[in-house]
């Protein structure tokens, strides 16, 4: 059995022009810019137009990263894409982004693990390129979720937007610095009523019913789900942090799910992290699910902030529930 280092060979993001501010939404439903900033941390979120899919605000994000790395698109040998706004239930985006990439027959597919989706696929990804599998893994987290978005319910409807995060994984050569050092997943799916989608899939199909009550769009127990949150994700920064005798002096970088500020201020707390070392762009994009952290891993790289060789704490929670955290030196 092999036991290959593997690392990030960069990161990528890619957001639709338009932009949706609590102005906006002022005019939509009863809620106020004070209410929304306060209460969340969020100022606009980016918003996509009705010919826009995931693999297209994907391949735009892809485009970009293939111009920041020196591995070539033809030398792809995996595709995960984790999201729950795919451009269909099936196919996959990552079979139709193979398409729209040219690439021959390789692995592909999409994974479904809400927010935490992007560290889900970097464990799948980091297993196969460990184990000689794969060489270099195309990982990408993307959502539209303004698309299953119920724009007369103010509990959710201020918070989402969409956005994509590719980033491609690959052996670190020896004596590399850069690594991807763990990942810890976890999932408790006693919890999945709390955030979910009613409408759309076998338990309920689409039906003039479904339509009309508007059961496509996505339910969330705002409250609840933040209690877990705060807990899930601390717990996932601790568990990997003393699994690998570390602690948060350690880390240069922590970059968490873009949910909520109070949730991201409660988990730089518990692993005593001062703001300042904390990736935070949650004012412009709101909370894109499985692409916040790739979106905002890729802002701080481009605008120099994580460098090589930079100790980063990737932890989200999400729908599922789920929630993991990966450990890595950039
Ligand atoms: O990404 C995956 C997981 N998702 C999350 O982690 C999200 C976690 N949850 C949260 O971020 C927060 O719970 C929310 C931002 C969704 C809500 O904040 P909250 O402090 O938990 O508020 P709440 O749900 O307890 O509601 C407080 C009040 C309620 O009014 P009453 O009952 O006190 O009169 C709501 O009706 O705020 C009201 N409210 C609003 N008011 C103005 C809810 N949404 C709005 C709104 N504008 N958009």
């Amino acid at each position: 059995m092999n036991n290959y280092k593997v690392k990030f060979a960069g990161v990528s993001m890619s957001v639709p022009d338009k932009v949706l501010t609590n102005a906006d939404l002022e005019k939509m439903v009863d809620t106020s810019d004070e209410w929304i900033r306060t209460r969340t941390g969020m100022v606009e979120r980016r918003i996509t137009d009705e010919n826009t899919a995931a693999s297209d605000l994907s391949y735009k994000a892809i485009e970009k990263l293939f111009k920041t790395v020196d591995i070539k698109q033809k030398d792809i040998d995996l595709i995960i894409v984790a999201t729950i706004s795919p451009d269909h239930l099936f196919p996959s985006t990552a079979c139709i982004l193979q398409k729209k990439l040219g690439l021959p027959p390789v692995p592909a597919f999409d994974l479904s693990a809400g927010c935490t989706g992007f560290i889900y696929a970097v464990t799948i990804a980091k297993r196969f390129i460990e184990c000689g599998m794969s060489k270099n893994a195309l990982v990408i987290g993307v959502e539209l979720l303004t698309k299953i978005t119920d724009w007369t319910d103010r509990n959710t409807c201020v918070l989402f937007g969409d956005g994509a995060g590719a980033a491609i994984l690959t052996k670190a050569k020896k004596g590399e610095i850069s690594e991807i050092v763990d990942t810890y997943i976890n999932a408790d799916g006693k919890y999945g009523d709390l955030l979910y989608m009613p409408a759309g899939g076998s338990r309920m199909p689409a039906t003039t019913y479904t339509v009309k009550k508007n059961l496509h769009t996505l339910r969330m127990e705002g409250n609840k789900i933040f209690k877990a949150a705060v807990k899930a994700m601390g717990d996932a920064a601790v568990t990997i942090l003393q699994r690998n005798g570390l602690t948060g002096e350690d880390i240069d970088w922590l970059i968490p799910h873009q949910a909520n500020l109070r949730i991201i201020d409660a988990t730089a707390r518990r692993i005593k992290l001062p703001p300042q070392k904390v990736i935070i762009n949650i004012e412009k994009y709101g909370n894109t699910s499985s692409a916040t952290i790739p979106m905002a891993f890729a802002e701080a790289v481009e605008d120099g902030r994580i460098r090589r060789g930079d100790m980063v704490l990737l932890d989200a929670f999400g729908a599922g529930f789920t929630w993991g955290s990966v450990l890595l030196r950039y």
